[in-house]
C-alpha cells in the first residue's frame, strides 16, 4: 500500500482486478509490464495514472474493474510460507487484544506475515509491532510480505529470528512493555510464561489455536498458572450470502473452520485471580478410576 491512500494508480500500488465472472487477481503496478489472462494480456501501462476503481479491457475483449486492494484481499492473494490468520479472525485479535493507536504488541510465530500487517495497521504510527519467527524461511516470506504491503520497512515494526522464549529469557524482548502479546504457534502453552513476562499488569494475551484439544490445554495451563483472568475463548463464522432478486440466500460454501481465539488478561505481579464461584460441570475433567467408579 504506497501512502496514495486516493487519487490515481501509480507504480508500486496493489490492485485487484475482478473480470465479469467475478475471478479477481492481484498485481503490484510495474511500468512496462504486463499481466496476462487467459482473456489476453492487461498493460499495467494502461492503469497507471487511472482513478482507483476504474474497468480496463484486456486484449481478449474482457474488462476487469481495477481497484486497490484492501487489506483483506492481499491477505488472502499473498504469497504464503506458514497458513495465514484469516481475515475474520485478525480482525477479532484487533477487538479482542483491546488494539489501537499506540498499541505495542509481542507476536509470534510470523508466519506469513498476515497477522503482522494487521497489527501493524491497528497500531498505527505510534505504536509498535515486533514479531518473532523461529524458521528463517518463513520470517522471510514475512518480511517480503509486510515491505510489499506497506511499500517499505515499516520503522515501527522489529522482526526477530528464532525462538520468541529464548528471545524473553535473555531481554532481547524487554519485560513489561506490551499492552499485547498473541501467540499463534502449535504449543502456546510452551510461551505462557514469556507472555506473563512481557506484558505490562492488564495487557491482553490473545492465542489463536485450529483444535479443541489445543484450546483446552492452553485453557487449562493459563489457570494452572495463575496470574490471569479467566480465559475466555471464542470461534468465528463468516458466512457469505448470494445476493440475485429474490434469491437471497446464504452462500451454499463457507469457510467451516479457521481457529478458536482464546484472550486473557495479565494480573498485576503477584495478583492472583479470586476464586471461580461456578463449579465445573460434572464430567469436565477427567476423575482417577476408583474402586466404586463403575457405580
Ligand atoms: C501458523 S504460523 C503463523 C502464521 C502467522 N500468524 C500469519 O498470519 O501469517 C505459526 C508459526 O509459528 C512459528 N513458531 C512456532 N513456535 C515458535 C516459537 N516458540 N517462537 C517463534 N516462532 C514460533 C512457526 O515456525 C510457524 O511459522
Amino acid at each position: 500500500m504506497t501512502s496514495r491512500a486516493f487519487g490515481v494508480l501509480g507504480p508500486g500500488d496493489i490492485v485487484q482486478i475482478t473480470d465479469p465472472r467475478g475471478h479477481r487477481h492481484t498485481l503490484q503496478l510495474e511500468p512496462g509490464k504486463v499481466f496476462h489472462t487467459h482473456r489476453g494480456g492487461i498493460s499495467h501501462d494502461e492503469i497507471l495514472g487511472m482513478p482507483d476503481g476504474c474497468v480496463v479491457t484486456s486484449a481478449g475483449g474482457t474488462t476487469y474493474v481495477v481497484l486497490r486492494s484492501l487489506l483483506e484481499d492481499f491477505i488472502l492473494s499473498m504469497p504464503r510460507g506458514a497458513a495465514v490468520i484469516y481475515p475474520k479472525d485478525a480482525a477479532r485479535i484487533v477487538m479482542s487484544a483491546g488494539l489501537g493507536p499506540g498499541s505495542r504488541v509481542l507476536e509470534a510465530g510470523g508466519g506469513s506475515g498476515a497477522l503482522t500487517c494487521t497489527l501493524l495497521t491497528a497500531v498505527g504510527g505510534e505504536g509498535f509491532v515486533v514479531s518473532w519467527e523461529r524458521r528463517p524461511d518463513f520470517a522471510e516470506v514475512a518480511r517480503t510480505n509486510v515491505e510489499r504491503w506497506f511499500g517499505a520497512p515499516p520503522a515501527n515494526w522489529e522482526l526477530g529470528i528464532g525462538d520468541v522464549r529464548d528471545a524473553v529469557a535473555d531481554g532481547r524482548i524487554p519485560a513489561s512493555q506490551f499492552d499485547a502479546v498473541v501467540w499463534d504457534m502449535l504449543d502456546p502453552w510452551e510461551c505462557l510464561g514469556a507472555a506473563a513476562t512481557v506484558l505490562r499488569p492488564g495487557g491482553v494475551l490473545v492465542v489463536y489455536v485450529a483444535t479443541t484439544t489445543q484450546l483446552s490445554r492452553v485453557a487449562e495451563d493459563v489457570r494452572a498458572m495463575g496470574g490471569w483472568t479467566e480465559p475466555r475463548a471464542e470461534e468465528s463464522l463468516v458466512r457469505t450470502w448470494h445476493l440475485e432478486g429474490l434469491a437471497v440466500r446464504p452462500d451454499h460454501r463457507m469457510i467451516g473452520h479457521t481457529g478458536f481465539l482464546l484472550a486473557t488478561r495479565r494480573l498485576a505481579p503477584g495478583v492472583q485471580a479470586p476464586p471461580r464461584r461456578r463449579r465445573p460441570a460434572k464430567g469436565a475433567y477427567p476423575t482417577a478410576p476408583g474402586p466404586d467408579s463403575s457405580s
